[in-house]
């Protein structure tokens, strides 16, 4: 068995058998010869699979230290694939600082067809416990979760699930398999929005599914062609791309982080951050108004004021009107994201850009401050 850095460039990708190609080419056709009705070479139609589409899942499978592998068009298209293993009267226990869109799709759209979720700081094995209902059929953990980087304890929550006969799902999408790989930990299933780190490169929107188990793979994929929220060729090509460096980036990811929060925590004006030590995710809050910290926001140059993150380029948004937007006020204070929380994606940049770049930011606001406090 190769070693990670080696799976993430060969699994799955052998040389092209016909041509010699030493990259998988993208296949860019719908559909495939049939040599008889019903009897094909491997593929019959691309919503079905596709060889592009097979490389990048039997990649993600391997790094994730799993057989099975599915990428869909989009995180979120991953995330309603295996939501589609439930039915009306089930219900599914899940971190609470999730992704905005997670919490949207659970609570707007599958809570129609009589689906009921709980939400819990799922870093207290205990409230996770009582939580659980005889009907509970899922536990959803993201960790380290959005936008507050709390950590869950995976093989901990995961032996509870196991032994109330509950499966539980890890959206691994911030920590990468580099950092952290749930199946190992006890966890069924893997959710990643391959849009983020895993492409790495801001260019191509992506999900993947990941399991172990061969029966739960089955019913998935089964989901899969029937709902067809599939990648086409192109873009699994640039996921697998990018797949190639993900060890390499996330060391360097992580590496910039530590010295972002090494500035922000040194620095008077910071009033909360928010770093599991690992990752390269960090928030904070500025000890100033929710104005100043947006004014804050206008004044960096280099860092870019968008949604998503795990790209080569460095990233920023205000998860209160940006990526939790869809989280009613109350909810999004009673989990603890402040009106003022700032969440930064760091980069491969050189790292002193990076920090000069925000304590000019932070230099300029700080004359009104000290006005105020005058
Ligand atoms: C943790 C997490 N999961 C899932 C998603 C959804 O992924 P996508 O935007 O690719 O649909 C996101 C998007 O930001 C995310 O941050």
């Amino acid at each position: 068995m190769y070693r990670f850095d080696t799976l993430a460039i060969h699994a799955g990708q052998p040389n092209d058998v016909a041509t010699g190609a030493v990259t998988i080419p993208i296949y860019q056709t719908s559909t495939f010869e049939q040599l008889g009705p019903g009897v094909h070479r491997g593929f019959g139609y691309a919503r079905t699979e596709h060889p592009t589409r097979r490389a990048l899942e039997e990649c993600l499978a391997s790094l994730e230290g799993a057989r099975y592998g599915l990428a869909f068009a989009s995180g979120m298209a991953a995330i309603h694939n295996v939501l589609s293993l439930l039915r009306h009267g089930d219900h599914v226990v899940s971190t609470q600082d999730l992704y905005g869109g997670a919490w949207r799709i659970f609570t707007k759209y599958f809570a129609k067809f009589g689906i009921d979720f709980t939400f819990v700081d799922s870093s207290d094995l205990a409230a996770v416990e009582q939580a659980i209902r005889p009907e509970t059929k899922l536990l959803w953990l993201e960790t380290p979760s959005n936008p507050l980087l709390r950590v869950t304890d995976i093989a901990a929550c995961s032996a509870i699930a196991r032994r109330t006969g509950i499966r539980t799902v890890v959206d691994n999408t911030f920590a990468t398999p580099v950092l952290q790989q749930p199946i190992a930990l006890g966890a069924d299933v893997v959710v990643h929005s391959t849009t983020k780190y895993i492409n790495g490169h801001c260019d191509a929107l992506g999900g993947a599914v990941i399991t172990d188990d061969e029966s739960l793979f089955a019913e998935l994929k089964f989901f899969q062609n029937a709902i067809g929220a599939v990648p086409g060729p192109q873009d699994c090509f640039l996921i697998l791309r990018g797949l190639k460096t993900l060890p390499l980036r996330m060391a360097r990811h992580c590496e910039n982080a530590r010295g972002v929060v090494a500035y922000l925590t040194d620095h008077a004006q910071i009033a909360r951050i928010h770093y599991p030590d690992f990752g390269a995710i960090v928030s904070f809050e500025i000890d100033a108004s929710v104005d100043d910290t947006i004014d804050f926001t206008k004044r960096l140059r280099l860092w870019t004021l968008a949604e998503s993150l795990g790209g080569v380029k460095s990233l920023f948004c205000h998860p209160p009107t940006m990526t939790h937007a869809s989280v009613e006020p109350e909810v999004r204070r009673k989990v603890g994201i402040a009106d003022g929380l700032i969440r930064l994606s760091v980069g491969l940049e050189d790292v002193r850009d990076l920090i000069d770049d925000l304590d000019q930011a932070l230099e300029a606001i700080a004359p009104r401050r000290a006005a105020c406090a005058g």
